[in-house]
Parts: C-alpha cells; structure tokens; sequence
C-alpha cells in the first residue's frame, strides 16, 4: 500500500501506461486490456490491471503536471516494485516539421519546473527517455506505419504560459512539443533505476493553430496506444 495509490502488494503489473487523464485508464483497460480488474480509486485516480498479448500491464492515471506525475510515478517504482512506465499522451506541436496526430516519441524532456533544481542545485540534470523502450516504441510505431517522430518533449509547469515565447525559444532548439508530465517521470525512473518512456500525439499546434477533432484525437489515441503496448510486449519479450 501506498499513500495515493491504494493497491495491495502484487496489484500493479511490472509495466505500467500512463495516461494523464484517469478515465483514459479506464478506456484503456476496457479497451486493450483482457481480464482487466481495477485496483484504484483514491482521489479517482483509477488504476487497472489486465494482460495484453498474454503479459501482465497496468494503466494508470497521472493526473495533470508534474507534481501529480511525480507522486504517482514515485509510489510505483517504490512501493509496487514497477519496472516501467510509459506515459500515452497529448503534446502542442513547437515545430512546423510534426503536425496534428503525429506521435511524438519524447527521447528528452526539458522543463521549467524548479523540481530538479530542489534535487540538484545549480547542476541541471538532462531527463532523457530509456533507450530500448525508446527503440521499442519507434520500431512498432513503423510497423504500423503510424506517423511517430522521435526527439525533445519540452514539460511546460503552465499550461497558459505567461512566456509562450520561451517555448518558441526551444523549438530553434529542436525541441518538437510542449506538454507538462514528461520530464518528472523520466528523472524519477533515473532516481529509481527504472524505465521511463514517453509518447504524446499531437493534439494541437502552436505555430499554425491546427488543432484535432476529438474523434481524430481518439483515433490517433487508439494507434499510438497499440505502439506504446507492443513496445512493452517487446521489451518482455526480451526479458524472458
Ligand atoms: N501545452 C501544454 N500541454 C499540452 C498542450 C499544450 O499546448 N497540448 C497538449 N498538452
């Protein structure tokens, strides 16, 4: 048991998606998840696990930033024994080279929350996403010809940023999309020794205003989470 997650030990499968969304979880489960028995509802922060291709996933809702990811992502890895997170979400498009329902596959993730600064001072610590749950989620999303571009997630504390500037200063740094949960799940899985991946499609743009219907944004939703689930299966693979 932890403090927001009140599982019993054994509760939580070994890997875990994560959507920020909590009732995304549970369209998860219901979803792609056979046998799926939900574990969770402190806060209605749901949490199920089911089995997909035959290996043990949880899905689990984050909530919305990066000290709601944090205390989720931080009671799996300590308490649950969890070996991977991958966070399936939505990003605002920086670059003029992704557009709407594209995936991004977050191979970094810069911020502008002061957490790793209360962890590091005046060092600042790269985020960076796991690197075969990375090659995993780039391999299946080619298998399934899904439009996934891999490179810098930029983890926003602001949704409605007083600077939008500073995110355009980022995107001439390559940096490809703004969301706002990233670069605490990949600094906690460092912290734990664990894994950490994000992928985010693209639900609106930045630049050129576009922005997806919710049926698109459900579509692209549906195929990025079949990626993100064989990216997984793969990585079990290997494990065996
Ligand atoms: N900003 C932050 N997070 C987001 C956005 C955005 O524009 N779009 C989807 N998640």
């Amino acid at each position: 048991m932890s403090t927001h997650i009140g599982a019993p030990e054994g509760a939580i499968a070994p890997y875990v998606l994560m959507p920020g969304d909590p009732y995304r979880a549970r369209w998860i489960a219901e979803t792609f998840l056979e046998d799926a028995v939900q574990y969770n509802d402190v806060r209605g922060m749901l949490g199920y696990t089911g089995t997909y291709k035959g290996v043990r996933i949880s899905a689990q809702g984050s909530g919305m930033g990066q000290p709601s990811m944090a205390i989720y992502a931080y009671e799996l890895f300590d308490s649950y024994d969890v070996e991977a997170i991958v966070r399936v979400g939505t990003c605002g498009a920086l670059s003029e080279t992704v557009k709407v329902r594209d995936v991004i596959i977050g191979m970094t993730a810069s911020t502008d929350s002061a957490m790793n600064r209360a962890r590091f001072g005046d060092v600042t610590f790269a985020p960076s996403a796991d690197f075969e749950l990375l090659h995993n989620a780039y391999k299946a999303a080619q298998a399934q010809n899904l439009p996934a571009v891999v490179g810098g997630l930029y983890s926003s504390d602001q949704f409605y940023s007083p600077r939008p500037e500073i995110a355009k200063e980022l995107a001439k740094y390559g940096v490809l999309g703004v969301e706002m949960e990233a670069s605490a799940l990949y600094t906690l899985a460092a912290q734990f020794g664990k894994k950490a991946l994000a992928v985010c499609t693209v639900s609106d743009h930045l630049i050129t205003g576009e922005e997806t219907s919710a049926q698109e944004r459900q579509e692209t939703f549906d195929d990025m989470m079949v990626m993100a689930l064989d990216a997984i299966v793969e990585m079990d693979k290997n494990r065996a």
